[in-house]
Parts: structure tokens; C-alpha cells; sequence
């Protein structure tokens, strides 16, 4: 351990959500990306907690061994644990600092995985410093942070990208799926199910920062079930319209802890959504009707081709249903799946999926399910932009439902719409 280098210092403060990033004279501002063309991608994680080391770092460590990735740093404000964590990988440089890790290693790409009030200015950061981004899911807490970390992409240069992880759209079964649909090999979409139905108890939400807007963002509709509305947004393609409403039911906490929701899609197709941490028998779900079969995925965290089923309707020919089913090899959901075509994607200097439009569209959708809960109205894809009060917050200042100062907070809870 003693042997690493760290370049860590101490630092005393940190960019927050209302502070816009500057670049410093050893930052400049909007770096152009350099050419990858026969190098290895230069990764460096920032949050090296449960995912950051659990998945982004054995991902990275992956497509390393085969001659993709190099991890040349790490940063977190724990300059122990980051001491540590790269003196066990073999990470040569530790970091406290966001800024002087960008200036010093000029990465090409940053694995945010940070809490997530932090996500926007150290995107803004990154993409600043010409590196392509992979940020942890949720991307940031409002469609405004959103619109201002897209301001910063470099579109005209084949990047710098900043992409939101959402691995349950890779890997086989999705894809295989998401083909289908698209190419109308079922027939045309009629209904489907989503389900987050989780459960979480007291203790989970004794951690102060949960169940707070500021902090966590809301409720299970952003925290738990961003990923499956995410994936069923990816089969389906673009919503129109959401109905919902939200609930308080179990726990003390400022944000929903249940929500439910009909959203119709562009296609036509109808929808019911369910967020919840209150579900013993925890399940996440999605299942869609088409014309020619139904197709259904059942799995808590991550699937594989056998967590997914396709049933055909009646009379259909055996050599259609057998098709159908055929998902290839299997590649389950993962951070390295979604990894993998991020960099391809990096090679080629093109947008990644699950970037700019493609990676808001679930986002929008959270907005649109909360204002619809908070207003009790039908809320139509795209309504909501600069001077709504749901762009700059997801709790749109509802009474009932937006934080109070806490000596007005005393007595309210019976008075929240559920
Ligand atoms: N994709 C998924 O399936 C999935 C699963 C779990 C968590 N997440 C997301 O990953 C993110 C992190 O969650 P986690 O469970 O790993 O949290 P965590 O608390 O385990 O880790 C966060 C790390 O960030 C560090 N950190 C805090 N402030 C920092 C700063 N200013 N600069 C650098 N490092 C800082 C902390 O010290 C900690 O090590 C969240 O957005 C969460 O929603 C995604």
C-alpha cells in the first residue's frame, strides 16, 4: 500500500447541485477529446462505494484484461478508503479532489458513482475536461440539471458524451426483445405491466439522506423503479400521456413510498407502472401483450435469457413460437454489457445509447408521474420544460409533498393526498 502514490488532498469543500463548475487555469474548459485510435481508453472512477467498487471497477477491470479499458485513477472524499482501494487494484493514482484528478490524469472517460445531488456539476466537470461520462442512475435530480449537462456535451466534435447507467436495457434478452418489437415480429404492442415492487423497513430508511428530496431525488418511482420503466420505455419506444398517483403509506419519509400509474405510449399501446418499497414478496416485472404473443420478464436485480418467457397466441406455427424464444447466447444484464457499447461508442466518436434524448426519456417520465400525482391532471410528454415548477423539482413545491421548514412541519402528515 505504501508504495502507491496519492495525489489526494484533502479538500475542504465540494461542488453542490447549486454551484456551476468553473474551469481553472489547469482545467481548461471544454477540452477537445483526444483520438483513442489504437490505445487503450483511459477510465477513472469517482465513488468508489458499494457500485463504484462493486460493479463499475470489475467492469472497467474486464475490458482491461482484454486490452480495452486502463484504470488510471480513482476519487472519492475518503482518502483512506480510496488510499486502499487503489493500492488492492493496482489503481496507480488516488484522488480526493474531482478537479486536480481531471487536470492531472486526463481521462477519456469517468465512471461517476457518487450520491446522487452530486452527479450534475461533476458531469459538467468531467465533460469540461473533454472525458465521456458513465454516471450511476438516477442522472440527476431534475430535467433542468438534465438540460444543463446535455448544454455541455460536445455534439459538434463526436463528443465528449455524458451517458446514464441503465444496464438493464443490455445484454441478450433485452436486446433480443426490444428487436422483436421494433421490427413488429409480434404484432402490433397492446398492454403491458411494469412492476417495481420492492420492499424496504425502517432501518433503510433511518439513513438520514433517504426519502428526501434534496438528497435521494424521491421516492421508488426515481430511486428503485427508474431501471424497469427505463427498459420497458426502451421495448415500448416513446410515451405520450401519464395518470398517476403517489402515496405515503408506511414510512416517514418527504417523498412517495408507493406510486401507481397508466401511461400510453406513442404506438398506442396502454401501460400500468408500479413503484413500490412496501412489497414483501419483492418482484421486479415487466410483461407486454402484442398482437402475437406475450412477452414477460421476471427477475429482482439483473436478468438473464431465462428470466424471460415468451408466450404465443393460440395457432401460432411452431417455427414462430421456437424463433421467438431463441434469445442467443445468453449475456445477462450488466454494467459490463452497457460498458462494452459505451466504448465502441467512444472508439467511433458517436452518442452512446442511454445518452442526451434516449437517456431523459425515462426521467421525463418520473417528472410527469409525480406532477400527475401532485396535481391529480394528465400530464403529455414534453409540457414540462423551463418555468414549470416539475422542471426544476420533482416534487414541484406541492403542498402536501414538497419539504417545509421543519417548525411548519409538525401535524401535517395526515393532511397528504395519497
Ligand atoms: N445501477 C444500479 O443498479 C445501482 C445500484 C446501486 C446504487 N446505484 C447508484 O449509484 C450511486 C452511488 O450509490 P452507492 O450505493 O454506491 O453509494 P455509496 O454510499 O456506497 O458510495 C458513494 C461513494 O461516493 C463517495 N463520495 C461522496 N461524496 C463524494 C465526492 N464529493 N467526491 C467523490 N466521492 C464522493 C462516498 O465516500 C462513497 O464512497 C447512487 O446514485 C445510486 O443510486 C446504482
Amino acid at each position: 500500500m505504501s508504495d502507491v502514490p496519492f495525489d489526494g488532498v484533502l479538500i475542504t469543500s465540494m461542488p453542490t447541485a447549486s454551484n456551476d463548475p468553473s474551469p481553472t487555469p489547469d482545467h481548461p474548459s471544454n477540452r477537445p477529446p483526444t483520438p483513442l485510435t489504437g490505445r487503450r481508453v483511459r477510465a477513472a472512477i469517482v465513488g468508489i462505494g458499494a457500485i463504484g467498487g462493486g460493479s463499475h471497477l470489475p467492469a472497467l477491470a474486464q475490458l482491461a484484461e482484454e486490452g480495452e479499458t486502463e484504470i488510471v485513477a480513482a476519487v472519492d472524499i475518503d482518502a483512506d478508503a480510496v488510499k486502499r482501494f487503489c493500492a488492492e487494484h493496482g489503481i496507480p493514482h488516488g484522488y480526493t479532489d474531482l478537479d486536480r484528478m481531471l487536470a492531472e490524469q486526463r481521462p477519456d472517460l469517468v465512471s461517476i458513482c457518487t450520491p446522487p445531488t452530486l452527479h450534475r456539476d461533476q458531469t459538467i466537470a468531467a465533460l469540461r475536461a473533454g472525458a465521456w461520462v458513465w454516471c450511476e442512475k438516477p442522472p440527476v435530480p431534475t430535467l433542468a440539471d438534465f438540460d444543463a449537462v446535455e448544454a455541455e456535451e460536445g455534439t459538434e466534435t463526436g463528443g465528449p458524451y455524458a451517458s446514464i447507467v441503465f444496464q438493464h436495457r443490455f445484454g441478450s434478452g433485452s436486446r433480443h426483445v426490444r428487436r422483436l418489437i421494433a421490427e413488429q415480429t409480434l404484432g402490433r404492442p397492446l398492454v403491458a405491466h411494469c412492476q417495481t415492487t420492492w420492499y424496504r423497513d425502517t432501518a433503510y430508511y433511518a439513513v438520514p439522506w433517504r426519502g428526501r428530496w434534496q438528497t435521494e431525488g424521491g421516492g421508488p418511482a426515481m430511486g428503485h423503479g427508474i431501471h424497469q420503466m427505463d427498459l420497458l420505455l426502451d421495448l415500448l419506444g416513446p410515451w405520450s400521456e401519464v395518470r398517476a398517483m403517489a402515496g405515503r403509506l408506511v414510512h416517514d419519509v418527504e417523498t412517495e413510498d408507493v406510486s401507481t400509474a397508466l401511461v400510453r405510449f406513442e404506438n398506442g399501446a396502454l401501460a400500468t407502472v408500479v413503484n413500490s418499497v412496501l412489497s414483501p414478496d419483492e418482484v421486479s416485472r415487466i410483461r407486454i401483450d402484442c398482437e402475437r404473443a406475450t412477452v414477460e420478464l421476471t427477475h429482482l436485480y439483473g436478468h438473464s435469457n431465462a428470466d424471460w418467457s415468451v408466450t404465443p397466441a393460440r395457432g401460432t406455427p411452431d417455427a414462430d413460437a421456437a424463433a421467438w424464444r431463441d434469445f442467443g447466447a445468453d449475456v445477462p444484464s450488466s454494467h459490463l454489457a452497457q460498458l462494452r457499447e459505451l466504448v465502441a461508442s467512444m472508439r467511433a466518436g458517436e452518442r452512446p445509447r442511454s445518452s442526451g434524448a434516449d437517456g431523459r426519456t425515462s426521467l421525463e417520465l418520473i417528472a410527469a408521474l409525480y406532477k400527475s400525482a401532485f396535481t391529480d391532471t394528465t400530464v403529455r410528454r414534453g409540457e414540462i420544460g423551463p418555468g414549470d415548477p416539475y422542471y426544476t423539482a420533482m416534487h414541484g413545491g406541492a403542498p402536501g409533498w414538497a419539504p417545509v421548514p421543519a417548525q411548519a412541519s409538525a401535524g401535517t402528515s395526515e393532511e397528504i393526498p395519497a
